[in-house]
């Protein structure tokens, strides 16, 4: 088990995760740690699964599609160091609630583990394992080039021809796949055919993936771009600045209800007010369908002092209680499109979501 994985970055982005079996004594996963972007470009080198873990709820790999990668390596790296990769599993799968990516990725990675373990050594399930983790990583990254495409052609239809102004929310592009992400993906996909005129990039309080991630990948690929705060979106869409809202999604219930970073579903409220395309792009791994609608979706809830706290200075009163969901739901009659690598849905409803379930089944 050597070589490196199949990702690689984009526009000098580097790839946000990859398997090293050489440079550190051993099998290892190896994170780009987005918590120290866009001051440092740092690994975390993650030898056990606690690392990883750990890596995950603190958010030094973060985004749907890249936990999904993240909790495959995972599976890989207990079997390949001979953990218990059955309990590794279980802490991997339950480390974030929301992304249902992260669990998807875990099981099938350890579905093809348990299957070479049933039949062969366990040093070839572990070469299986990696192999399926690699492979994940892989389809990610094609998927990505789908969604881009697609999007294109969504907006291409919807809107004017000419420059766009394109509003996002979190980070939805290199640093969360295998390829160039989904929203973001598209938009850079608009920004190399020449129609970009704007990226609206919302800071996203309180991590601040939009001022921190997000404007970092824009400046690295040259698109304009402006960051704002979360509240000066209301204004924006006010002043006719915004031409179409593009939004990734950590899960996609079967009604087409959509958990994505808290602010995400206000976006929506505005953009419905506004007459603006709120368009969601999210690979078929972020779809659950078997989780009936957005009751259902059980939204990650994080600590106070992310919102009590700024740079880890406090600025609320000693004691100060915080709401601070990381993720909030957009209902599916807010959303003009999903994207995927299958193509694009819209309407966004119980039918079409269960068209793709159809076919993502029959290949
Ligand atoms: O808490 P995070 O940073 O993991 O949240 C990420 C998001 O909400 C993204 O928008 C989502 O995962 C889609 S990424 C394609």
């Amino acid at each position: 088990m050597t070589g490196r994985e199949p990702g690689g970055g984009v526009d000098g982005i580097p790839a946000p995760v990859r398997w090293d079996a050489e440079a550190f004594g051993g099998p290892v996963v190896v994170l780009l740690d987005q918590t120290r972007l866009p001051r440092e470009e740092a690994e975390a080198v993650c030898a056990n699964v606690p690392d990883l873990v750990d890596a995950v709820q603190r958010l030094v790999v973060r985004g749907a599609p890249l936990l999904g990668i993240v909790g495959g390596y995972g599976v890989a790296l207990a079997a390949a160091r001979g953990y218990d990769v059955e309990g590794a599993a279980l802490e991997l799968a339950r480390a974030r609630p929301t992304a249902v990516n992260l669990a998807w990725g875990v099981e099938r990675v350890l579905g093809v583990y348990r299957a070479a373990a049933a039949h062969g050594s366990t040093g070839a399930a572990a070469g299986a394992a990696l192999a399926e983790a690699r492979l994940l990583h892989a389809e990610d990254a094609a998927a990505s080039a789908a969604m881009a495409s697609h999007g294109l052609g969504l907006l291409e239809g919807l809107l004017p021809a000419g420059g766009w102004r394109l509003l996002t929310h979190c980070n939805t592009g290199v640093l969360v796949s295998g390829g160039a992400g989904t929203a973001l993906g598209v938009v850079r996909q608009a920004h190399e055919a020449g129609r970009l005129r704007r990226l609206w990039v919302d800071e996203t309080r309180p991590l601040l993936q939009g001022a921190r991630l997000t404007a970092w990948e824009a400046a690295r690929s040259g698109m304009p771009y402006s960051v704002l705060v979360d509240g000066a979106a209301g204004a924006l869409f006010a002043a006719g600045e915004v031409d179409a809202v593009l939004v990734g999604a950590d899960r996609i219930a079967a009604d087409g209800s959509t958990a994505n970073k808290v602010g995400t579903y206000g976006l929506s409220v505005l953009a419905r007010h506004h007459g603006v395309p709120f368009v969601v792009v999210a690979p078929v791994s972020t779809v659950d369908f078997g989780t009936a609608d957005g009751a259902g979706i059980e939204v990650e809830q994080r600590q106070p002092s992310e919102v009590t706290e700024f740079g880890g200075v406090r600025v609320a009163p000693a004691g100060a209680g915080a709401f601070n969901p990381a993720f909030d739901v957009t209902p599916p009659g807010l959303i003009a499109a999903i994207v995927t690598e299958m193509g694009v849905l819209s309407p966004v409803s119980h039918e079409t979501i269960d068209g793709l379930r159809i076919r993502s089944r029959t290949g």
